[in-house]
């Protein structure tokens, strides 16, 4: 059975049936990445930033007795942002290739259509089935990054530190666990809106200007996933040189998620990508104990932060691309009109 699905509302079991599914699915596509808790799940499941929607939809096995709502085999969601909505699909490896998958993108499609948005954007991991089923849909990729995991049980810590001072006179670095204060806000935004990446399809939007960071961070809070950032201040103009974010969801722990890391036209060349990156490391190691793993995602071009990248010892993983329909199209591939 298929239905709409609200996490908000749902039973204990159904989050607990769902977080099941997903760690078969990683076991079976990602062996490499960790299981995910359920800490905050729900909470991660149901919240958004002001002005988006996320809607899901789950198939449920039959019940096999009166204490079983039936079995989560498969779950899909849409985040309806801007003028695109962003699709999610997992269907339990026992259940593939049933044609689920495909049923539960037409329901999303359909609902995507109905509320007049025009194209689907998917997030698709390298070397999975979601790559040859989404391009049977008719999915079309637009922008592929190369994932890279950090083992910190490898890091040398001593050499760390070195390039973690390793900076050009002038500039000094902070560190803010829970994100930047609000006094800095501006300055943050301004540093980040500096250099947008205007061909990026933007699955995962950063944030521009004061109030939509703001807003972002206390998205990621109510979600369980903790901000952390180092800053890179210019000391004479006490401008924003530098910035990166590293992320450590509640779901799992082990493996952070690092987010944007920026340092401003008029200061590069200074060593900040590199010291900025080796502090939070160092940073990271005493405020989260159980964190054993960082990953990233970079545009292959982006040939000098992948070398930074490999200093601090990231090793490249997968392919992880962006793949973009648009809807119409494929609400008529899949549902042709009778
Ligand atoms: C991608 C996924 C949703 C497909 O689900 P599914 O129910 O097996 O898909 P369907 O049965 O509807 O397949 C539809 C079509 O897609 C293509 N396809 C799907 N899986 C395929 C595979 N493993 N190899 C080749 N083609 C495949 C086929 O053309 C298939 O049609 P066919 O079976 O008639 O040949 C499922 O594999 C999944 O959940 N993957 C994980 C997705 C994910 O987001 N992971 C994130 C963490 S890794």
């Amino acid at each position: 059975m298929v239905r709409e699905w609200d996490p908000r509302t749902a039973s204990s079991a159904e989050i607990a049936s769902l977080l099941a599914t997903l760690n078969a699915v990683l076991a079976a596509d990602l062996p490499q990445d960790p299981p995910w808790r359920e800490t905050s799940l729900r909470e991660y499941l149901t919240e958004v930033m002001p002005g988006e929607r996320r809607i899901s939809w789950i198939a449920q096995a039959e019940p096999t007795g009166p204490d079983d709502p039936g079995a989560v085999l498969g779950q899909v969601h849409v985040l309806l942002l801007g003028d695109i909505g962003v699709l999610e699909v997992l269907v339990h490896p026992s259940a593939r290739r049933s044609g689920l998958g495909r049923d539960l993108v037409l329901l999303a499609a359909r609902r995507v259509y109905q509320e007049g948005f025009q194209s689907i954007g998917v997030e698709v991991v390298g070397d999975t089935p979601a790559v040859a089923f989404y391009e049977s849909l008719g999915f079309t990729r637009e922008y592929v990054e190369t994932r890279s995991v950090l083992d910190l049980t490898a890091v040398d810590w001593a050499e760390l530190a070195e390039m973690a001072t390793g900076i050009g006179a002038g500039y000094h670095l902070e560190f803010f666990p829970g994100g930047p204060p609000d006094d800095l806000l501006e300055a943050y935004a301004r540093a980040k809106a500096e250099v947008r990446d205007v061909d990026e399809v933007e699955l995962r939007p950063s944030s521009y200007d004061p109030e939509r960071l703001r807003d972002s961070l206390d998205t990621l809070h109510r979600r369980g996933m903790k901000p952390y950032i180092v800053l890179a201040r210019h000391e004479q103009s006490g401008e924003v040189a530098g910035l990166t974010e590293v992320v450590v969801p509640a779901q799992h722990p082990t493996r952070a998620d690092q987010y944007d890391t920026i340092v401003a036209q008029d200061h590069r060349g200074y060593g900040i990508d590199r010291a900025i990156k080796a502090r939070m490391l160092l940073e990271l190691r005493s405020a989260e104990p159980e964190l054993i793993e960082v990953q990233t995602w970079n545009a292959q071009a982006n040939e000098a932060m992948l070398k930074v990248n490999a200093e601090l010892g990231y090793r490249s993983d997968r392919d992880w691309c962006e793949y973009s329909v648009d809807v119409a199209e494929l609400v008529h591939r899949l549902d042709p009109p009778h």
